[in-house]
């Protein structure tokens, strides 16, 4: 996830502006930064790696002249977080600049043509491919709209970009498929950017872009067209009544809710990732002598979850491990035949760097699964995919939770192919039930939300919570577990459903808070029987629940409902969602702060 910005003004110089609106895009990403600006027939740019502030200090990013100007601020996705791969990107004569946040997914043979007709690219990006396929365009005659329109019938992904050329000086073209952009009419000028955070204190006119349009920006007017059939679009400017802060939450009141409905898109953005990347850890994995997936917390929690999905779906045996204990525990047993599948969203966990490290010196082979780019996982990993959910600001982890458990999926079905061990039937099914989930998830929090609140106010002056699973739900219950105590300060435990009569059922009395998730998998008719031990007991039985499964609805207290039916393996990705919302209602009801619970780090870099 970054932040694009663009700007053309009647008068006045459009750096200091682009600038300060970037500050102000600051926390959609912050591995490097850079501006474009157009003069007197002439581009300049100014971008470098690091954090805004920083980066002006070197190189003045108010410095340089014209009333027209793009920027960025950049999350990596494709390529390290270096000078070279900071935005804006331009094409071979420095004549078009394009900022954008998003994903090109074809990106790769596009550049493998283009180099081949002499093209020569600086970065490793993705988005490098725009400029030079609009320099192509362009080369043959076509106006710079006109180049742009089909540059993006070429490519494929999401994308919100801004592009400027010094042939074409009084315009921004900017353009929307699945990444957010939206459009700002002001006294002084025209704006374009991925909120309306970047230029709320200049104008509080929007237009909202919708997937599938372009728009031309000039200094006193903009025009909107659908792309693939070129018909115009008459929209009129909406008042906005945000302020700054809550601008930049996108209108809610707190990144963790922010973040939990941000996870149709990043689920779906995980549909997006290079094959070639995902084909080559599967490769890996499927040829380790031992696998040990090691991490701490949510991840953790995402490791458990994947632990089935590899023995169900591949037939793989895998060890999940709390990165911490992982030198005490697997330590003597880890050898050159060895592979670790680290996973950290931050990448920059103490306890998981330091299990890595000891895993190298033992000659294992390093995997890492990780939200940031340049991460110093990816430094040490021999392969290593991003899951591209953007920068997660909330403690609790809710949108890379849900990600990694799918890119974890898509490993384990591509082991599951190398090793011919499913039918081509079931996989085709656990496919396309895979490109469901981001809908599934969508309808889910819709469905739920509400229920949310109610059952947080019911149950907000409980002491102490039980979420059980059985299978990989328990998997569930456990991040389950974790998002309630750490947000909402709720003791609670988590363990498999079976589990209850070998002790902590003795716990259990009256009015006794037990969460049970339970999919309709083969685990359903089981964990009947443990609903009704809880029940018997006088437990308050809340449920997850699949839509329709009226056997728990009527055995529960409350219920959640999971609209659609996804394979048992998948389950925990939307079974999860309600839980989230369950632990963040019952901190907004307890009066606390769910973006920074007490005594949390986002990062945990200490051992
Ligand atoms: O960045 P990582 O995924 O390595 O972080 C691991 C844990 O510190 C993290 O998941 C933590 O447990 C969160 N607070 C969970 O919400």
């Amino acid at each position: 996830m970054c932040g694009i910005f663009g700007c053309v003004l009647k008068k006045g110089k459009a750096a200091p502006l682009i600038h300060a609106a970037l500050k102000r895009l600051e926390y959609r990403g912050y591995d490097s930064v850079g501006e474009a600006t157009l003069y007197n027939g002439v581009m300049y740019i100014k971008k470098d790696q690091g954090k805004i502030d920083d980066v002006h200090k070197i190189i003045n990013l108010d410095d340089m002249p014209g009333n027209i100007g793009i920027g960025h601020t950049r999350w990596a996705t494709h390529g390290a977080p270096y000078k070279e791969n900071a935005h804006p990107h331009t094409d071979c004569e420095s004549k078009i600049a394009v900022v954008h946040n998003g994903i090109i997914e074809n990106f790769f043979e596009i550049k493998e043509e283009l180099e081949a007709i002499g093209h020569e690219f600086k970065s490793k990006t993705d988005t490098e491919v725009i400029p030079h396929l609009v320099e192509e365009d362009m080369k043959r005659g076509m106006p710079l709209i006109e180049a742009v329109r089909d540059t993006l019938k070429r490519i494929s992904g999401s994308y919100a970009l801004a592009i400027i050329s010094n042939d074409e000086p009084d315009k921004i073209i900017c353009a929307r498929n699945d990444s957010p952009l939206v459009i700002g009419v002001g006294e002084e000028g025209v704006y374009c950017a991925s909120d309306i955070t970047a230029f709320l204190p200049l104008t509080n006119k929007a237009v909202i872009i919708e997937n599938g349009e372009l728009a031309v920006l000039k200094a006193d007017h903009y025009k909107i067209w659908t792309i693939s059939d070129w018909e115009p679009v008459k929209k009129e400017p909406e008042k906005v009544k945000w302020t700054i802060e809550m601008a930049e939450r996108q209108g809610y009141p707190h990144f963790m809710i922010k973040e939990i409905h941000e996870q149709p898109r990043c689920l779906r953005d995980t549909l997006r990732l290079q094959d070639m990347y995902l084909d080559l850890m599967a490769t890996f994995l499927d040829r380790a002598g031992e696998i040990f997936l090691v991490a701490a917390g949510t991840s953790y929690n995402a490791c458990l979850a994947a632990s089935y999905m590899f023995s169900e779906l591949a037939f793989l045996a895998t060890h999940p491990v709390i990165a911490s204990e992982f030198i005490e525990q697997q330590g003597m047993a880890v050898n050159i035949n060895s592979t670790i599948l680290a996973v950290s969203q931050s990448g920059e966990t103490a306890d998981t760097l330091a299990a890595v490290d000891y895993a190298r010196i033992r000659a294992a082979t390093i995997l890492g699964l990780t939200n940031t780019v340049g991460s110093s996982l990816t430094r040490v990993s021999r392969v290593y995919i991003v899951q591209q959910s953007g920068p997660e600001i909330g403690v609790a982890a809710t949108k890379t939770f849900t990600s990694q458990m799918s890119v974890l999926a898509q490993l384990a079905l591509r082991v599951a192919k190398i090793r011919g061990k499913v039918g081509h039937r079931q996989i085709e099914e656990i496919e396309s039930s895979i490109k469901q989930i981001p809908e599934i998830a969508e309808k889910t929090i819709k469905k739920n939300e509400l229920k949310a609140v109610e059952v947080a106010k019911k149950l907000k002056e409980k002491k102490v919570f039980f979420f059980l699973g059985r299978g990989i739900s328990s998997a569930t219950a456990q991040e389950a577990k974790l998002k309630l105590m750490e947000i909402a300060y709720v003791p609670s435990i988590a363990y498999p459903a079976g589990e209850s009569k070998h002790g902590p059922i003795s716990l259990v009395e009256r009015g006794f808070p037990v969460v049970f998730v339970c999919p309709k998998d083969r685990t359903h008719k089981t964990i009947i029987g443990n609903i009704m031990e809880m029940k018997a007991r006088g437990a308050i039985i809340i449920s997850v629940i699949e839509e329709g499964d009226e056997e728990i609805k009527t055995l529960s207290d409350e219920y959640f409902e999971i609209p659609g039916k996804l394979p048992e393996v998948l389950s925990p990705i939307a079974f999860i969602i309600p839980l989230q919302m369950l632990a963040y209602y019952m901190a907004i009801e307890k009066g606390l702060n769910p973006d920074k619970p007490r005594n949390l780090a986002k990062s945990v870099t200490v051992k």
